[in-house]
């Protein structure tokens, strides 16, 4: 089971996945989190090539195939074992990250970025993606509150951008209806988590 939480910045996704996985964890389902680049080398010197603030010159299609590569070495060396043990695999962004940031916030297209992503993925998809759906506004001034957090490249596109971002999640979560679940990212942080952990639930028991 291959589950993708996705959304904009200040969603709280990374937040509520820990609490989920631990949850789960501790019901002894047999489970790993991870994000992209998730502790992998390579895929993270990928990564700090493009969130690198002085990477000014950083081409859109360059920035799109880097994090397609950053995937695939993921993808290859954590994500696909642990799928064949039969682990449960929680991952902070995925493919439908470049499909909103790279396909529809930066103009590249959704259709060339999935054409990439396939190739990178070998059509590998999630079973069920939960999208932490928020007004940018809202998420960009919470991760603002918080002063410790690093700010970088892409931090400091414009709401624009981020608004692009968004719409471009809601449409993938009507284009894959079958492993999207859209959660209102501005109840309560305890209300989410309850809601993510059901879903997921849900999934595992079969239910839907
Ligand atoms: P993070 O919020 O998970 O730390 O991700 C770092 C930034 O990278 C965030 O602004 C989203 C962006 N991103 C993309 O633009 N495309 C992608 O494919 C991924 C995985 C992340």
């Amino acid at each position: 089971m291959f589950i993708t939480f996705e959304g904009g910045e200040g969603s709280g996704k990374t937040t509520v996945a820990s609490l989920v996985f631990e949850r789960l964890k501790n019901e002894n389902y047999d489970i790993i989190l991870t994000r992209e680049p998730g502790g992998v080398k390579i895929a993270e010197q990928i990564r700090n090539i493009i969130l690198d603030k002085e990477n000014t010159s950083l081409d859109d299609r360059s920035e799109a195939l880097l994090f397609a590569a950053s995937r695939r070495q993921h993808l290859v060396e954590k994500v696909w074992p642990a799928l064949k043990e039969n682990k449960i695999v929680l991952c902070d962004r995925y493919i439908d990250s470049s499909l909103a940031y790279q396909g529809g916030g930066k103009h590249l297209g959704v259709e060339e970025v999935l054409n990439v992503n396939l190739f990178a993925t070998e059509n590998t998809l999630p079973d069920l993606t939960i999208l932490f759906d928020l007004e940018p506004k809202v998420g960009l001034e919470r991760i603002n509150k918080n002063k410790n957090r690093e700010v970088n490249r892409l931090d400091l596109e414009s709401l624009k951008f981020y608004d692009d971002v968004r719409n471009t999640f809601l449409d993938l979560s009507k284009r894959y209806k079958e492993r999207y679940v859209v959660i209102d990212a501005s109840k309560p942080l305890d209300e989410v988590v309850l809601e993510a952990y059901t879903i997921i639930k849900n999934k595992l028991d079969g239910l839907y």
